[in-house]
């Protein structure tokens, strides 16, 4: 596989060696921490909208939960920025793994349905309680697979990955 030669480039700065080497509680795990607080932000938010549209807890009302969506905002807006850094840090390890691009894909499909679900469900007031569970059924349920899938190839990403750094190959 010809890896493109900014991999290499990217490596060599002196952010992506810091963020590799440096044994500063801030370096990499401390990003990845945060990618990981991110992440239980959006998808958890995501995930108790999803479920209770989708019939869970039926006894608690659904118009108050139009609120989690600025929680799932700020959880994609912190794993955008974590996981930039992440991958400064590693370019070729992520970008060379198909993984890393069912991965943003499943992300794109998540973040889209979650749009729709905020503006076309939570965003028409016309609309009582039994009509949005109507109109949003199918959306939390996709809502729910690709937030699974998102976070399933991430988890996937460090063990499906090839190369680790630019000309390194593992394990050969
Ligand atoms: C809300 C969306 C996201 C979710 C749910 C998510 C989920 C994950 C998960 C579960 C991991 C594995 C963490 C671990 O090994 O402990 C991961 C790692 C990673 N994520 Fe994300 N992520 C998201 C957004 C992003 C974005 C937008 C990028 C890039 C711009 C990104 C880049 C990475 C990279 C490079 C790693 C690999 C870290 C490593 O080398 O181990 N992620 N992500």
């Amino acid at each position: 596989m010809a890896v493109p030669l900014i991999f290499n480039t990217i490596e060599q700065t002196a952010l992506s060696s810091w963020l590799r080497e440096s044994t500063s509680v801030f370096g990499f795990y401390f990003i990845l921490l945060f990618h990981t607080i991110g992440m239980s932000l959006v998808v958890g938010a995501s995930a108790v909208v999803d479920l209770r549209i989708l019939g869970v807890a039926p006894a608690l009302p659904l118009k108050p939960l139009k609120r989690l969506f600025t929680i799932m905002w700020v959880g994609l807006a912190i794993n955008v920025t974590s996981g930039l850094f992440l991958l400064t840090a590693y370019p070729t390890k992520a970008l060379t793994n198909p993984d890393f691009y069912i991965k943003m894909t499943f992300i794109g499909l998540a973040v889209f349905t979650m749009r729709k679900l905020s503006i076309q469900v939570f965003g028409d007031k016309s609309l009582d309680e039994m009509a949005m569970i109507a109109r949003g059924k199918t959306m939390a349920a996709w809502s729910l697979v690709f937030w699974v899938g998102a976070v399933s190839a991430g988890r996937l990403l460090s063990e499906t990955s090839k190369y680790v750094l630019y000309g390194h190959l593992w394990g050969s």
